[in-house]
C-alpha cells in the first residue's frame, strides 16, 4: 500500500472552508458511509441530520462556548445522534459512523472536523445535545454525539507523519513481561 496516499495520513481536522457547495453526489456518498458503518448487533441506532442552510449552520456553531465556531463556515454539517433505548452501545455506534463520514469525505478530497456535542454544555443549564435537538426539532429520545462539519478545504494542512506515531502505546501481549525487560 502506498501510505503517502492513505486517507488516514491525509485526514487532518479542517476548520477553514471555502464557500463552495458540496456536490449532491458527494453528499449522498458521505451519508451512505454513515449508514454503512457497523453497529453492535446490527441495531443501527443512529440518525443523521444534514444541515446546509447558512443561518442554521450559524446557530449550530453556538451549540457550545468553545470549539464549535468552525461550523458557521462549513458547507454541510452532519449531526450524528442516537437513541440509547435502541442500543446500549449507542456512543460507540455513533462514533464509528462519525469517523466513517469523516473518512469518506476525505476520500472525496473534502475537509472535515468533528465537533464534540455529547457531554458538552451550551450554558450553565442546557446541554449542547438538548440545545441542538431543540434547534432542529429532533425527536426527544435522541442524544447528539457529534456534529461533523464538512466543506472544501480552504488551505491544505500538512498530512500526518508515520514518524510521529506513539509506538510506546502499543504492547505485545502481557504488560508485565514488558516492564521486566
Ligand atoms: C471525539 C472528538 C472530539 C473532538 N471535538 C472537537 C471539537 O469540539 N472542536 C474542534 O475544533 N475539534 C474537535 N476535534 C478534533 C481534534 O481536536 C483533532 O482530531 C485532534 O486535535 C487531532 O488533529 P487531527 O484531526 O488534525 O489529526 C475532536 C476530535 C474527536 C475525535
Amino acid at each position: 500500500m502506498n501510505y503517502q496516499q492513505s486517507i488516514f495520513l491525509k485526514r487532518r481536522s479542517c476548520r477553514k472552508f471555502t464557500d463552495e457547495q458540496i456536490d449532491p453526489n458527494q453528499v449522498k456518498a458521505i451519508v451512505e458511509a454513515g449508514l454503512l458503518a457497523p453497529t453492535s448487533m446490527n441495531r443501527r441506532p443512529c440518525q443523521f441530520t444534514l444541515v446546509d442552510d447558512k443561518e442554521l449552520l450559524e446557530k449550530l456553531s453556538q451549540c457550545k462556548p468553545h470549539g464549535a465556531d468552525l461550523i458557521a463556515g462549513c458547507a454541510l454539517a452532519v449531526v450524528v445522534s442516537a437513541n440509547p433505548s435502541v442500543s446500549d452501545v449507542w456512543v460507540e455506534d455513533a462514533s464509528i459512523a462519525s469517523s466513517y463520514i469523516q473518512l469518506q469525505a476525505e476520500s472525496l478530497g473534502l475537509g472535515t472536523c468533528w465537533v464534540q456535542v455529547r457531554n458538552r454544555m451550551h450554558d450553565n443549564e442546557n446541554t449542547s445535545s438538548e440545545w441542538v435537538k431543540d434547534l432542529l426539532d429532533m425527536d426527544g429520545a435522541e442524544h447528539v454525539v457529534s456534529i461533523i462539519a464538512i466543506g472544501h478545504k480552504d488551505a491544505p494542512r500538512p498530512q500526518a507523519s508515520l514518524d510521529q506515531l506513539q509506538w510506546e502505546k502499543v504492547h505485545i501481549g502481557n504488560w508485565k513481561e514488558e516492564q521486566q525487560s
